[in-house]
């Protein structure tokens, strides 16, 4: 998970890297308020997990609080590379001297962590790696040994950073190690790192990717997740803890096992060329040990999906045989019309594998309506995609 500039520096200031103060805002007036409270020139930053934003004009000095309102409601709002400003970060502006560049990430091809430092921070590293290489610096991370402070020193002084800043950088490498470790990211990155006229070293902005596998260890980082640009049946999936990623079909999709669901949307957006492009509408993996319950909460995303006109449930039986996944869809159906919403569009099943025969027979002598086994993936994708299409034209026509 990215985290926005505001979180990232929350985390920053935890770990004691040297940020400026600052809120986060969400209207004109609270910024106003914001900018009062810090009683200084600020700077507006547009909230958007995307790079470039000074560039497109989403990040803003203002010398009032009523300026910073007029810079607030002028960012608000703004597309910045399709994503959209709900929120500003209003915090203290600085005096800058010169702008640095630091970095920490995972390095998977060679089992290690990179540091990159460079004195030519600012809006334009990715040119100055693609143009002036040598003016950023790479050091490697050992895993085990991490940014020792000996580390930190190596990196400053291949970085070339004045000598009046390097002890203050080389402790903040440190901290933004444990920044790294302690919070379990594989990136964290600050650029502009900036020297004041004064002679101190700041953080203006900061990125850190968190690792969703260590997720469970950080009950804190739950707050990170981001509401506002996150589909809302994507959330629901995250509290049921689906694998569900939304697409934009008309042909719901459940199965079991990541590689046979990607082959199952592969299948099912080909057999829809025939009926006027229909498409699969999600991702759904529901694991290899599949009770009916997580049947049943798969088949209620699914279907509540609004865009889903019919749904494909693709099984392999292997470890769970067939006829237990079979046990699943029918007590799953139960389930739903208990919770008050009852089955409403068709589903197609094919059931394969470990136990095949008798989970076929578990759903045939089912007798459900909406249900139509189907014995081959080919024949069952054409299918659900004959019927998405019927219920598709049926609601335009
Ligand atoms: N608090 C601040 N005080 C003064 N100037 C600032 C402050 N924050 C940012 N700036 C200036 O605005 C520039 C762009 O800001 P910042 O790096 O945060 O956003 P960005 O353009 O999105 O960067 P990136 O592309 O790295 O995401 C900085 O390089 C710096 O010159
Ligand atoms: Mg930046």
């Amino acid at each position: 998970m990215d985290l926005y500039e505001y979180q990232a520096k929350h985390l920053f200031g935890k770990h004691g890297v040297p940020v400026t103060a600052g809120e986060v805002c969400s209207t004109a007036d609270a910024a106003r308020e914001a900018t009062r409270k810090i009683g200084s020139a600020v700077v507006v930053k547009a909230q958007v997990k995307v790079g470039g934003r000074g560039k497109a004009g989403g990040v803003k000095l203002a010398d009032t609080p009523d300026d910073a309102a007029d810079k607030a409601a002028a960012i608000l709002g703004m597309d910045i590379k399709g994503h959209t400003v709900y929120r500003v970060l209003v915090t203290e502006a600085s005096d800058i001297a010169e702008e640095y560049y630091v970095s920490f990430l995972l390095d998977r091809a060679n089992r290690a962590f990179l540091a990159m430092a460079s004195v030519a921070g600012g809006v334009d590293i990715e040119e100055v790696a693609a143009t002036r290489p040598d003016e950023l610096a790479m050091i490697r991370v050992d895993a085990l040994d991490g940014c020792t402070p000996e580390k930190a020193q190596e990196i400053v002084e291949a970085a070339g950073f004045p000598e009046a800043a390097k002890a203050q950088i080389a402790r903040i490498l440190e901290q933004l190690w444990r920044v790294l470790v302690e919070e379990d990211a594989t990136l964290v990155e600050v650029n502009p790192l900036v020297l004041t006229p004064t002679g101190t070293v700041l953080a203006l902005d900061g990125k850190v990717t968190l690792d969703d596998n260590a997720h469970y260890r950080h009950a804190s980082h739950a707050d990170f997740v981001d509401r506002d640009n996150t589909d809302p049946i994507e959330l629901r999936a995250k509290e049921f803890d689906l694998n569900y990623v939304k697409l934009h079909g008309e042909v719901g999709i459940v199965g079991n096992g990541a590689g046979l669901v990607m082959s199952t949307l592969d299948v099912v957006a080909y057999a829809g060329e025939e009926f006027g492009g229909i498409k699969p509408a999600n991702f759904l993996d529901i694991g290899g040990g599949a009770s009916a319950g997580v049947m049943a909460n798969g088949l209620d995303i699914v279907l509540n999906d609004p865009e889903v006109e019919a749904v494909f449930v693709n099984v392999f039986g292997g470890i769970t045989s067939c006829d237990a996944v079979a046990d699943g869809i029918v007590q799953a159906m139960t389930m739903l019309a208990e919770r008050g919403e009852p089955v409403t569009k068709p589903i197609v099943c094919r059931i394969d594998g470990n136990n095949a025969v008798e989970g076929r027979r578990i759903l045939t002598e089912a007798e459900h309506d909406l249900i139509e086994l189907v014995d081959t993936m080919d024949d069952a994708a054409r299918r659900v995609a004959e019927l998405a299409a019927a219920r598709k034209a049926g609601k335009q026509g």
